[in-house]
C-alpha cells in the first residue's frame, strides 16, 4: 500500500516535471496520429483503393478547383494540397469527372505507350467545337497518324533551318527598338508578339501588321473558348470564340483560294500541303484539315513556347552563375561569325550550355502542368485501381520536382542535364504518339531568344513579384516579367 508520504512524493515530482510530460503526451500523440494516418494511406493502396476525396455528386471538389485557378498561386496548388493531405496518388471530383493525379515515371510510361489503346484525350465538346473536329487534337486514331504524318515533316529539325533565320532576323529587329527606347518591357507580351508573328509568317507567309494583329486577337478568342461552357449565347467565352473561328476559316479559305488560283505563291507549310492536291486521299490532307490544323498549330505553340521564353528570362536572373555561363557560351558561338551574320542551325547545335538552360526552364516551368487522359477500360497503374471513365492526369510538374529524379529539385540547375536522364523523368513535351509536334521548333525559338538576349544585353527585372497570373492554366507572372534592356 502507498503511504502518505510516497503520495506525496509522487504529487511533487508530477508538479517538477509537468511540462516534461505534456510534451510527452503531445508528442506521442502527434506520432500515434502520424502513424495511423499513414497507414491508412498504407492500407488503402494495398487494396489497390486510390486515396482522396470525392465529396458530393457532381460538385466534388469543384469549387476548391476553381478557387486555386482564380488565385495568385495558381490552379497547381490544388493539386499540392491534396498531395499533402492524400499522399504522392489521390483521386478527386471536378466538374462531375473523377480525376487520378499520376505521380511517377512508371504510371506515365504506362499511359504514354497505351495512348489509343487503353487512354485517349477526353472529348471536350467546346474544345472541338473551336479548334475543329479536323484538328490533330480531336481526330481519331486512324486519321490522328495520317495527319501527324503529314505535318511531322515540316517540324523535323533539318526542315526549320528557314524559321530560324526569319525568326532571328525580327527578334533582333524588335530587341533593338526596345532597347533604343530604354523602357521597361514585359517579356510575356513581347514574347508572345515575336512567336506569333514567327509561327503566321513559317505557316502562311503573313507578314502584314494589321493582318497579323487580326488573327491573333481571333486566335485568342478561340483558344478562351476551348475550355468554356458550350452554349451559343452572345457575350459568352464560347459564343465570342465560334465568331471569332467563323472568321479565320474564312481568311484561310481566302488565302488557299488566292493560292490555288496562281495569284500567290509562297514558300511555306501551307504552299508545300497545297502542292500535294493531286497526290491519293492517304497522302494529303482535304481543306478542313488544313485549315483546322493550321488553327491547331498557332494555339498550341504560340502561349507554351512565349511562357517558356519569359521564365527562361526569371530563371536566369535569378541565378547569375548560371546567366554568366550562358552569356559565355553564346559569345564565343558570336564571336566566330561575321558581325550582322543571322544564327544558322549548325550555331544552334553548338549551344551545349544553352540546351540545358533551356530543358532546366521546362523542368521547372511546367508550361503544361499534367496531361489528362480518359481510361478506356477498368485497368490497373502500378497496382492501382482505375475504372473506365475515370480521367487519369499524367503529373508532369510533381515528376519534374520529384527529389529522387531531380535532386535539389527548387534549385534552378542547368548543369544537372550533364547525366542522362531515366526514362518517362523529362517529359515537358510528353512522349509517344501524341509527343508534342513542335518541340524542336520551341527548343530553337527558346535558343535564338536566348542568344540575342544573353550575347548582346544585361537586364533587371523590375518586378520581383512572383504572384502567378489568374484564370490560366498555363503557369505564368501576373507581372509578365518586366524587364530593361542595357547594352552588355
Ligand atoms: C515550350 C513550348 C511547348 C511545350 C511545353 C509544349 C508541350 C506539349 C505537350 C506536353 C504536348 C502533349 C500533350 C499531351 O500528351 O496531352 C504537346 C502537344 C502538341 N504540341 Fe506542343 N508544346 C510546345 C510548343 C509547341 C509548338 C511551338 C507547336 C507548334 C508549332 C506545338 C504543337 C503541338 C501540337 C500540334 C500538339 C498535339 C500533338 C498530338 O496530339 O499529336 N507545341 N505540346
Amino acid at each position: 500500500m502507498l503511504n502518505r508520504s510516497t503520495i506525496e512524493e509522487f504529487i511533487l515530482l508530477g508538479q517538477k516535471y509537468y511540462y516534461d510530460i505534456i510534451i510527452v503526451a503531445v508528442f506521442s500523440l502527434g506520432v500515434t496520429l502520424l502513424f495511423s494516418k499513414a497507414w491508412k494511406r498504407v492500407a488503402i493502396s494495398w487494396r489497390g483503393q486510390i486515396p482522396g476525396r470525392l465529396g458530393l455528386p457532381f460538385l466534388g471538389e469543384t469549387i476548391s478547383f476553381l478557387s486555386a485557378t482564380n488565385s495568385t498561386k495558381g490552379c497547381y496548388d490544388f493539386v499540392r494540397l491534396r498531395r499533402l493531405r492524400h499522399g504522392k496518388w489521390f483521386k478527386t471530383r471536378i466538374f462531375g469527372k473523377i480525376h487520378v493525379f499520376v505521380p511517377s515515371t512508371e504510371g506515365a510510361r504506362m499511359i504514354f505507350s497505351n495512348d489509343f489503346a487503353l487512354f485517349n484525350k477526353g472529348y471536350v465538346k467546346s474544345m472541338a467545337d473551336a479548334v475543329g473536329k479536323k484538328s490533330l487534337l480531336c481526330v481519331p486514331h486512324g486519321n490522328h497518324k495520317k495527319i501527324r504524318r503529314l505535318l511531322s515533316d515540316h517540324f523535323s529539325m533539318n526542315s526549320l533551318s528557314t524559321f530560324v533565320h526569319k525568326f532571328d532576323k525580327m527578334l533582333c529587329q524588335s530587341l533593338i527598338k526596345l532597347h533604343q527606347r530604354n523602357k521597361s518591357f514585359p517579356v510575356l507580351d513581347f514574347s508572345m508578339k515575336m512567336t506569333f508573328d514567327a509561327m503566321c509568317n513559317m505557316l502562311m507567309s503573313i507578314t502584314d501588321d494589321s493582318l497579323l494583329e487580326k488573327i491573333e486577337k481571333d486566335c485568342t478568342a478561340v483558344s478562351d473558348a476551348m475550355l468554356s461552357f458550350p452554349v451559343m449565347i452572345p457575350g459568352t467565352r464560347y459564343y465570342k470564340g465560334i465568331k471569332a473561328r467563323e472568321r479565320l476559316m474564312e481568311t484561310f479559305r481566302g488565302m488557299i483560294e488566292r493560292r490555288r488560283r496562281g495569284n500567290e505563291t509562297h514558300e511555306d507549310f501551307l504552299q508545300s500541303m497545297l502542292d500535294r492536291d493531286s497526290y491519293p486521299p492517304d497522302e494529303k490532307l482535304d481543306d478542313l484539315e488544313i485549315m483546322d490544323n493550321l488553327l491547331t498549330l498557332i494555339i498550341a505553340g504560340q502561349t507554351t513556347t512565349a511562357a517558356a521564353m519569359m521564365w527562361s528570362v526569371k530563371f536566369l536572373d535569378d541565378n547569375r552563375e548560371a546567366q554568366d555561363r550562358l552569356r559565355e557560351e553564346q559569345l564565343s558561338i558570336a564571336r566566330n561569325k561575321q558581325s550582322g551574320a543571322s544564327l544558322t542551325l549548325e550555331d544552334i547545335n553548338k549551344m551545349s550550355y544553352g540546351s540545358k538552360v533551356v530543358k532546366e526552364t521546362l523542368r521547372m516551368a511546367n508550361v503544361l502542368l499534367w496531361f489528362p487522359r480518359v481510361a478506356l477500360n477498368d485497368c490497373k497503374i502500378q497496382g492501382f485501381e482505375i475504372k473506365r471513365g475515370w480521367h487519369v492526369n499524367i503529373d508532369a510538374t510533381c515528376i519534374h520536382y520529384d527529389p529522387d529524379l531531380y535532386p535539389d529539385p527548387m534549385q534552378f540547375n542547368p548543369s544537372r542535364f550533364d547525366d542522362p536522364q531515366m526514362p518517362y523523368s523529362f517529359i515537358p513535351f510528353g512522349s509517344g504518339s501524341r509527343t508534342c509536334l513542335g518541340m524542336n521548333m520551341a527548343r530553337i525559338t527558346m535558343l535564338v531568344f536566348l542568344h540575342r538576349l544573353t550575347g548582346r544585353y544585361k537586364w533587371t527585372v523590375d518586378d520581383p513579384d512572383t504572384s502567378l497570373e489568374k484564370k490560366t492554366h498555363i503557369p505564368r507572372l501576373r507581372s509578365g516579367c518586366p524587364i530593361t534592356l542595357r547594352s552588355l
